[in-house]
């Protein structure tokens, strides 16, 4: 595995490969690796003949300093966990390399941004969308992969590349959990002891509510149901906890659609989300 931060350099290599003819996949991520990100690196692997991983910590979608000052950084442990999956490239490039002095792009997607995540970070996906775009073109990757765990993110960046013409194929995987349900991401970390064992409620409140809703259960009774549920076991504040249709998250109030449940919630200063399909 190549450990390559500029991008002129990444360039000369996806030039040879696209004259070649391979398939290059891309697995973005911010680092702290873990087995969610690994699982996307297997579908990337079995899909493509070349596979870069990038790893960013992007100040651009972050709206809290200290939440981007805490981000958990281990770029040799990361390369670790790499090495025994054959990737081709680690692409880390340098916040100079990503934004030099003059950047004033800004990339924003309507719609699918809206509320959530979007509601309650303002600026985030912005943020997002503009680093994405960056990194599909410097890479030229034929194919990305995102977990499904950040469900409206995997939307704005389909929104992204559809409305952009890019000719990355964007592909959503299935959120990988703990043992115990709790999604995995790279925020547990900063979990206490005791925070880590209340995390897994979160999927506990989310799975039961999915299941009351999809037996007809009134969906705004649920969603308070479980919304005081998850402050009583000593989560706060809840950011959201919200149906939505999962084709183009308008908020739902009858599960009539395919639909999917959102929960963003804090816990010991540490924000969680998670989501999941409802019918
Ligand atoms: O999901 C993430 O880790 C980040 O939002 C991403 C897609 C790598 C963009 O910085």
């Amino acid at each position: 595995m190549k450990i390559i931060r500029c991008k002129s350099d990444l360039r000369q290599l996806t030039d040879a490969w696209t004259r070649a003819g391979e398939i290059i996949g891309v697995v973005p991520t911010m680092g702290a690796l873990h087995a969610g990100h690994l699982s996307l690196v297997t579908t990337a692997k079995a899909q493509c003949n070349r596979v870069i991983v990038t790893l960013f910590v992007n100040p651009r979608q972050f709206t809290n300093p200290e939440d981007l000052a805490n981000y958990p950084r281990t770029e040799d442990s990361d390369a670790v966990k790499l090495a025994p999956f054959n990737v081709d490239v680690l692409y880390i490039p340098d916040p100079s390399e990503m934004y030099p002095a003059g950047f004033a792009t800004s990339i924003s997607v309507s719609g699918v941004s809206a509320g959530l995540c979007g509601g309650a970070r303002p600026g985030h996906f912005d943020g997002v969308t503009t680093v994405v775009a960056k990194l599909l073109l410097q890479t030229a990757g034929d194919a990305a992969f995102f977990g499904e765990k950040d469900f409206q993110q995997l939307q704005v960046v389909k929104r992204l590349a559809l409305d952009l013409d890019l000719k990355t194929k964007i592909i959503g995987c299935p959120t990988i959990r703990e043992d115990d349900g709790l999604a995995m991401s790279s925020r547990n970390l900063r979990l206490g002891e005791a925070a880590r064992k209340l995390a897994p409620q979160v999927y506990v409140e989310l799975s039961q509510t999915a299941a009351a809703i999809e037996q007809g259960a009134s969906v705004p009774q649920e969603l308070a149901r479980a919304s005081a549920a998850l402050s009583a076991a000593g989560f706060g504040p809840i950011d959201y906890l919200e149906l939505r249709s999962a084709a183009n998250l308008a908020p739902l109030t009858h599960p009539d659609q395919p639909a999917r449940l959102f929960v963003a919630a804090w816990l010991d200063g540490v924000r969680l989300i998670d989501n999941v399909a409802v019918g």
